[in-house]
């Protein structure tokens, strides 16, 4: 009876399951670091979308190193995988080992980050926010709250992100280009926060110590360094959210719970949701379909202007 049962499920439901197992495809991939609450979340959901697309991910992690990033492509090529994706840290520097990926004719996707070449044809495609639209949103906002507030002068630090980053570069263009109309608004400074919560901390201490309270805006790039940041404005008896206007990006659920205790005015989003594109244009290019060139999900603003008690858990 046994052995008539084993012979069943190899005839069967093993084959059958083995067909199941099979992954549709190889993809390594290339992560920045764990720098921040995002780059966590967006790990585990290009993890998750791996799993349900029943794609192999190789996944490694680059901790926030650019030669890691490039000897880890180099791995993925000589495994041979299928596509290469990857979050690039900075955006120049990659011309060479995108030329071998080529060479070896694996695809190249570029996700939330985008590289700085002259070179045609490296990568297939790039899957991010749109980092000058979050710049714009959030300089857009703080028109909206000057007009509200009638401030005549508004003096403004911006603790900014990985310097030669594409969020960095993008999220001050935008934020740069929408207020530079504006007679009211002055940056005094800009000071890079590598995206980290010990980082912002330090900038706030440092711009503090040298604008004190001619601060009426603190612009930062991601919710990990305005985290930071907000402890070190109290510090000096200044309340965040009251006597200086706080922005923020990102919409990690730490950030959102300060905005409704009102210690933050303003987080627009970047969501880290990107592995079921990922993961269907990985399928689309291994299958030698036609893809766009490029993908930016939507994104929306959270700020005191709303009734901040109905924003839903943020999941990240
Ligand atoms: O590239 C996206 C940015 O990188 C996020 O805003 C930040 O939190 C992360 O480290």
């Amino acid at each position: 009876m046994i052995l008539l049962l084993l012979l069943l499920l190899s005839v069967t439901g093993c084959g059958k399951s083995v067909e199941q197992r099979e992954p549709k495809l190889l993809l390594g991939f290339s992560q920045v670091g764990s720098e921040s609450a995002w780059r966590i979340g967006n790990t585990r959901d290009i993890e998750e979308q791996a799993g349900y697309h029943g794609i192999s991910l190789m996944l490694e992690n680059a901790n926030q190193k650019q030669e890691n990033q490039i000897a880890a492509i180099r791995r993925f090529i000589a495994y041979k995988v299928d596509v290469i994706a990857f979050s690039p840290i900075v955006e120049e520097g990659w011309d060479n080992v995108l030329e071998e990926a080529r060479e070896a004719g694996i695809p190249v996707i570029l996700v939330d980050r985008d590289i700085s070449t002259t070179k045609t044809g490296l990568t297939k495609c790039l899957i991010g926010a749109d980092f000058y639209k979050e710049g714009v949103m959030a300089a857009e906002y703080l028109i909206r709250k000057a007009d509200t507030l009638g401030l005549e002068h508004i003096n403004i630090v911006e603790i900014s992100g990985t310097l030669n980053s594409t969020p960095m570069r993008q999220r001050q263009a935008g934020f740069y280009d929408t207020i530079a109309d504006d007679p009211r608004m002055t940056v005094l400074e800009s000071i890079d926060g590598d995206f980290l919560k010990s980082r912002g901390a330090e900038c706030m201490r440092y711009l503090l110590d040298k604008y004190g309270d001619s601060i009426d805006v603190v612009y930062s790039h991601n919710d990990e360094m305005t985290l930071g940041a907000l402890p070190e404005i109290e510090k000096k008896g200044i309340a965040p959210g009251e006597d200086i206007i706080i922005i923020s990006i990102d919409g990690g659920q730490e950030a959102i719970d300060v905005l409704k205790k009102g210690r933050i005015n303003c987080v627009v989003e970047c969501t880290p949701r990107l592995g079921w594109q990922l993961m269907e244009t990985a399928l689309k290019l291994k299958n030698g379909e036609a893809v766009d060139a490029v993908i930016h999900p939507e994104e929306q603003v959270f700020s005191d202007e709303q009734d901040v008690s109905l924003i839903a858990p943020r999941g990240y």
